[in-house]
Parts: structure tokens; C-alpha cells; sequence
């Protein structure tokens, strides 16, 4: 059983992360900027404690951590950066201060939960960290320019956070969610053209849930994953990988064998 707080986890992903975490045993911080979402969140979790934190304060998150020590009375041993925003629009006219406000919450909130929370595990004896980064973070999706920037950095400060603290017996990956059906994505799956577009994109021919995130985060998380570390594990049912398969090819090769649709 380990103590996990996971940030932003008043809503979305990181609820279902939290409620997961419990489900395996483990005592859960709910950690969220907004308040009454993480009271709400926790009080659903017999061993939840709530946290009402900026991840991109540091002030908050040190004051956070340590009330989460003195109540749960143990380091915390696993945490999800899970908080995370988006601002669209073209970076031809995307105002400068959305820009500065998503690498504020997405990539510095990440290196300010991650050193504080790496530093005490490491005292402690170790842990792991996961990070939420996503599948704009490996491919540039349009209008999402700065989401996507600030994600591709949390990869990488994962795998420094990684070499960093790996000494201390501190793993730090990432998970790059793709089409998910819920949390900040909800409202785009509302329309019932993307949702069947984006569908059919697919190769494991759904969208992906809140919960196939979860599982994958708290495997990472947890001692069946003891030697993965500075990993982005992309957990998109194949859509990354499915340009080709997704471009028209002549019927000439479509029509030849079961195996035509080799490039
Ligand atoms: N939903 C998707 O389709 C999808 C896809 C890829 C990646 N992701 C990533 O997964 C993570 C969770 O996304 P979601 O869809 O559940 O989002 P969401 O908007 O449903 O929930 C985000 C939560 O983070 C909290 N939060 C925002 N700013 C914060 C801050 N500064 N400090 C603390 N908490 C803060 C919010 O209050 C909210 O409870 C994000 O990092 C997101 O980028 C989501």
C-alpha cells in the first residue's frame, strides 16, 4: 500500500485516477486548484485527504505536501501530475498570456510538484512519479500549439527528472493520453460528426476512457513497472502510429492480398 496524491484531481482523469488509487488500497491526496471539487473528490475516498493547491505555486504545493505528511503520516510514495490546461488557437494569433499560462500550469506546475515531491521520496527511500502529457505532445495538433509545446517539454523533464533523482530510488515517467472521452475533451465529443470522425480514426476503433489512463498510470506507478523509468508511454489505441493507415492508397494495393494495407 503507498501513499499518492494526484494533482488536478478535483475533475476529469485525475478524479478517476484518485478513485482508482483507492480502489488499490492506497491513501489518496486530492490535489486540485479548485477547492470544493478536490473536498467533493476526496470525500468519496474513505482514505482521501483533500489538498486545495496551485500546482504552478510553490508555496502552495510545499504547504500542500506537508499537510498531506501530517495527515496521511507518511510520505507520499507515488504522485500524478495529472493538472493540466488548454488554450486554443493558431499561434498566428494566440494571445501571448494563454501561451504563458499553459507552460505555467502544464510544464512548470510539473517541475515544481515533481522537485518536491521527488526530493522527500528520495529522502524517504524512493518512489515514482507519473506525468500526464499527451498525444499533442508527440504530434502537433491544430490549435493547440502552446498545449502541445508544454506537453513534448513535460516528456522530456521527465526523463531529466529521471536522471536526476534516479539514484534516490525515484522513477519518473510520462503517459500521453490520446482521443479520451471525458475531462477536457468532453465537450468535442458532444458533436456527433467528431465523435464518430475521430472514432473511426482509431485503430482499436474507440475512443479511449478516463480509465484505460488510470490503469496505465497506476501500473507505472507501482512496482510492476520497478525498472521503467524516463518513459512516455503513449496509451492512444494506435492513433500516433496511423498516419499511413489513415492516407488513401491506390485500389491497385488496396486489392492486393489480405496484407494490402502495407505501405
Ligand atoms: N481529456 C483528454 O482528452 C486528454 C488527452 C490528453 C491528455 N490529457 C491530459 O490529462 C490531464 C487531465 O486532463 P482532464 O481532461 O482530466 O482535464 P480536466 O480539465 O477535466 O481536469 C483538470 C483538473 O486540473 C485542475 N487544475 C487546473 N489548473 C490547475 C492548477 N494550476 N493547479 C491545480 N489544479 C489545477 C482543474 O481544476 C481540474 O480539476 C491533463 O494534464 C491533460 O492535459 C487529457
Amino acid at each position: 500500500m503507498s501513499a499518492v496524491i494526484v494533482t488536478g484531481a478535483g475533475a476529469g482523469i485525475g478524479e478517476e485516477i484518485a478513485l482508482a488509487a483507492a480502489r488499490d488500497g492506497h491513501t489518496v491526496g486530492v490535489l486540485d486548484i479548485d477547492g470544493a471539487a478536490a473536498e467533493s473528490v476526496a470525500s468519496a475516498i474513505p482514505t482521501g485527504i483533500p489538498l486545495e493547491a496551485a500546482v504552478n505555486d510553490e508555496a502552495q504545493v510545499v504547504a500542500a505536501f506537508d499537510r498531506f505528511e501530517s495527515e496521511a503520516g507518511t510520505v507520499a510514495d507515488m504522485v500524478v501530475n495529472n493538472a493540466g490546461i488548454v488554450r486554443f488557437g493558431s499561434l498566428a494569433e494566440l494571445p501571448v498570456e494563454d501561451w504563458r499560462q499553459t507552460l505555467d500550469v502544464n510544464l512548470t506546475g510539473t517541475f515544481i510538484v515533481s522537485r518536491v515531491a521527488a526530493v522527500r521520496m528520495g529522502r524517504a527511500g524512493g518512489g515514482s512519479i507519473v506525468n500526464l502529457t499527451s498525444i499533442n505532445g508527440v504530434v502537433p495538433g491544430p490549435h493547440a500549439g502552446a498545449y502541445g509545446a508544454s506537453k513534448a517539454a513535460v516528456a522530456l523533464l521527465s526523463a531529466q527528472l529521471a536522471i536526476e533523482f534516479g539514484a534516490s530510488g525515484v522513477r519518473v515517467n510520462s503517459v500521453a493520453p490520446g482521443f479520451i472521452d471525458g475531462g477536457m475533451s468532453a465537450p468535442l465529443y458532444e458533436d456527433p460528426a467528431t465523435r464518430s470522425a475521430r472514432t473511426a480514426a482509431v485503430p482499436l476503433g474507440r475512443l479511449g476512457t478516463p480509465a484505460d489512463i488510470a490503469a496505465v498510470v497506476l501500473w507505472l506507478a507501482s512496482p510492476a513497472a520497478s525498472y521503467v523509468t524516463g518513459q512516455n508511454l503513449v496509451v492512444d489505441g494506435g492513433v500516433a502510429s496511423s498516419l499511413l493507415a489513415n492516407l488513401p492508397r491506390p485500389a491497385s494495393v488496396d486489392g492486393v492480398g489480405a496484407d494490402a494495407g502495407a505501405d
